[in-house]
């Protein structure tokens, strides 16, 4: 009598246990990754995104009467050539030898560049 109380009480908490998994797994959320690197959803333009990353890590060497790699970043159709040739990704990409030379720009910075390239080279 005392054994099948026991088993009662384990099933109870089995189905109890089954009932709350069940459940709460209806109310927490899929993890929302963010569709957007902005993370606001806003499309990347060069005044409102690239500008600043351009001014924070590449303007030191490319800006200036005496550029690094003859290679000028200081406007929107500078930056613009050089992400059109290819060359600007490339080198921001490129863990051997990357742009800044101090090492590669966080991942989500980097996909500025490309979401930027998809759309269009977006000025603002
Ligand atoms: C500390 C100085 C320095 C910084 C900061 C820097 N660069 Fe450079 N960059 C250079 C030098 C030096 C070269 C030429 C030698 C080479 O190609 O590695 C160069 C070359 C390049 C080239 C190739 C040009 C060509 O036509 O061969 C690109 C593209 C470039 N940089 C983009 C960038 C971008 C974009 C940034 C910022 C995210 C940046 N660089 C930041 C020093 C720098």
């Amino acid at each position: 009598m005392k054994k099948i109380a026991q088993v009662n009480f384990l099933l109870l908490i089995f189905f109890a246990v089954m009932l709350l998994t069940s459940c709460t797994k209806g109310f927490i959320p899929e993890s929302v990754e963010p569709t957007s690197s902005t993370n606001q959803g806003d499309t990347v333009t060069y005044q409102t995104h690239i500008s600043k990353v351009i001014y924070n890590s590449c303007i030191s060497c490319h800006g200036g009467s005496n550029p690094q790699g003859n290679l000028l970043l200081e406007n929107y159709s500078q930056v613009r050539n050089s992400a059109e040739s290819g060359m600007l990704i490339q080198r921001i990409n490129d863990a051997a030898d990357p742009m800044p030379t101090s090492g590669l720009l966080p991942a989500q910075t980097r996909a500025l560049f490309d979401e930027w390239v998809q759309n269009g080279y977006l000025e603002n």
